[in-house]
């Protein structure tokens, strides 16, 4: 079918549609949805069979979805309508929420309903139920009704709220003093639920030292006491660049702020950079080198270890590592290395594998360049260490999503196994950079000249299995979480064994000592670092532009070229009329 995707953004949810609406062969193109005329060009130049909008901020005109089936991702139970449908579910405390799929409508989410499906809401942050539950039923059931459009048994129900399953309503935008924090009365629980209702966008705002702030991130430490001198909002510590405010009943972790209140954009940044002087007596706590999983307090990176498997994980926010953060992982990895295991997988983190270097902190430093070319070194330690690592197999579980250099990271490790469904960005170009984390090394080696080329161009996501069919990553393992992590045990423990991990060692000492004398691979970070020490100097390059674009979040103004296969074909027809021709008998 011919599908045109009309997005906000292309988002996580849209990219793992379009992907899989590409390997089922449909004709896919994406216009972000900018202006009402943007959008009536788009689908005039494009006359899709279908309209699907998994992602979309605002209203289709009528002119379009009077002439044209439009499929709009609801992230709600059916029923519900309103611009804040997590948000209300997240923070009410409820244990079952949903996602429908409407007709496009004159009034929003009113249209008729295509299908939907309810999961259990877990008591966490809206970006993860976002990027798991929601994304899993959305693409579901997006696919299975154009299944039903293809054979003909499509059909939609209008919205009737006097059908007992039309259990939602109408739910006004959530309004900050919706969110707000009464840290006198509020349990840590009732915190925590307004904290994940509010998490990537807009946060809760609220004041510390007399500045307003958004808060993001929280997590309950059931540890740290408080005493009689501490008042429900005090920060009682900081660990890792996060703050631990004293609740009522206990304490919380939050580790993201952004200035409130401001005339300037502002962005995310790890909360003591907001609060540096005014945390100065705030006792600090470290964690060990490579602490063991502690389920009462917030860890970014811990270690397990099961059957001679050493499992490390780095659950940073929004899988963006900072230098810093790059720093901590690799003292962690290489005291991993020393353990007594003969595998050690690397479990990234729960919304994000990796998404490499830290945009947001290399935006906030006052040497950009600098702090760029800082991080970059500091990953490349990182990934140069995990590919001269010969004592053990190592393994990337890529159980969620990666991009960038955090596709290149795993692409260091001997094995690559995939949870089904999981999207890789594997380019940087959309970001003005040349690209580094030996990905020079590793991409070809692993994909094919041709193939990696292609891959850094095309600027385009990768389902998991196509990352498996073309060789970026080993093997597929399922979806479901808890089947993926035991399955991902049952793979290791096979490579763990004596034999199978001699021979694995084996053969990876050959290739590097084989590779070491083709082109040592000094030289390939050489090569990759002059490049982006280019990108990140040069008063021209597009990287500076890019990143502010990127960590502001500038509004689109168009779609680019790449997504936008129907206005592909007019820039040829105007530029050379036999390419047009030629895709035309295609
Ligand atoms: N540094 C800082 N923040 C990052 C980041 C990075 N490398 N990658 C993602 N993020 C943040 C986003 O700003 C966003 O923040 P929010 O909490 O304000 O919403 C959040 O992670 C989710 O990203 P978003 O772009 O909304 O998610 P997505 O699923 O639509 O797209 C990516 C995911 C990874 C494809 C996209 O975020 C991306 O291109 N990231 C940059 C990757 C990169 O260029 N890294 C540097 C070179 S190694």
């Amino acid at each position: 079918m011919k599908i045109l995707l009309l997005v906000s953004a292309f988002n996580g949810l849209t990219q793992r549609v379009y992907a899989e609406l590409k390997q089922r062969d449909h004709w896919v193109s994406v216009e972000y949805a900018c202006t009402k005329q943007q959008m009536e060009e788009a689908v005039t130049l494009c006359k899709p069979d279908l309209i699907i909008c998994p992602f979309l901020k605002q209203a289709i005109p009528s002119s379009i979805w009077q002439r044209y089936l439009c499929w709009i991702v609801h992230p709600g139970i059916k029923g519900d309508r309103g611009p804040s449908a997590l948000d209300w579910a997240i923070q009410r405390q409820l244990s079952w929420w949903g996602v429908t799929l409407v007709e496009a409508a004159t009034d929003y989410d009113a249209g008729s309903i295509v299908g939907s499906k309810e999961f259990r809401l877990p008591a966490t942050n809206k970006s993860t139920v976002y990027r798991h539950q929601v994304t899993e039923a959305a693409v579901e059931l997006i696919l299975a009704a154009i299944d039903q459009l293809q054979n003909k048994s499509y059909k939609s129900d209008p919205l009737d709220y006097s059908k007992p399953d039309v259990k939602g309503s109408w739910q006004p935008l959530m309004k900050q003093s919706q969110r707000k924090i009464d840290w006198q009365q509020d349990t840590t629980e009732k915190i925590l639920a307004k904290l994940h209702a509010a998490e990537s966008f807009p946060g809760v705002k609220d004041s510390i030292n007399g500045r307003t702030y958004y808060l993001y991130n929280g997590y309950q430490e059931k540890k740290l006491l408080t005493n009689s001198n501490v008042l429900p909002g005090d920060i009682i510590a900081k660990k890792n660049q996060a703050v631990c405010r004293a609740t009522r009943d206990g304490a919380v972790w939050i580790t993201h702020l952004k200035q409130a209140n401001m005339v300037e954009p502002q962005i995310k940044l790890p909360a003591t950079a907001y609060l540096t002087d005014y945390l100065q007596q705030t006792p600090e706590l470290f964690d060990h080198e490579l602490p063991s999983y502690d389920p009462t307090t917030w860890q970014e990176i811990y270690y397990e270890e099961n059957d001679h498997v050493g499992y490390l994980y780095f659950n940073f926010y929004n899988g963006a590592m900072s230098t810093e953060q790059c720093y901590r992982l690799l003292k962690a990895y290489k005291k991993a290395v020393t353990r007594p295991t003969r595998v050690l997988v690397l479990m990234g983190g729960s919304d994000f594998w990796s998404n490499g270097i830290n945009l947001n902190t290399i935006e906030a430093s006052s040497d950009s360049g600098l702090e760029a070319w800082e991080n970059l070194k500091q990953i490349n330690d990182l990934v140069e260490e995990i590919t001269t690592t010969v004592n053990k197999v190592t393994v990337a579980a890529l159980k969620e999503n990666a991009a960038a250099g955090g596709v290149m990271l795993a692409l260091a490790c001997d094995i690559i196994l995939i949870r089904d469904g999981v999207v890789l960005s594997p380019y940087y170009q959309h970001m003005g950079l040349y690209g580094s984390e030996y990905w020079s090394f590793n991409l070809p080696r692993r994909v094919g000249e041709r193939h990696a080329s292609q891959l850094m161009a095309n600027c385009l996501p990768v389902l998991a299995a196509e990352a498996v069919s073309i060789g970026l990553a080993d093997e597929i393992l399922p979806a479901q979480e808890k089947v993926f992590l035991s399955s991902l045990a049952k793979v290791c423990t096979w490579y763990s064994h004596k034999k199978t991990t001699e021979r694995l060692v084996l053969r990876k000492q050959r290739i590097y000592q084989l590779n070491q004398q083709l082109k040592p691979l000094r030289q390939y970070r050489e090569e990759e670092e002059r490049k982006m020490w280019q990108c990140f100097m040069s008063a021209d390059s597009d990287f500076h532009q890019a990143r502010k674009r990127f960590v502001y979040k500038s509004p689109l103004i168009t779609t680019p070229t790449y997504l936008a296969i129907h206005r592909q074909a007019v820039k040829y027809w105007e530029e050379k009329p036999h390419i047009i021709k030629r895709m035309a008998c295609l």
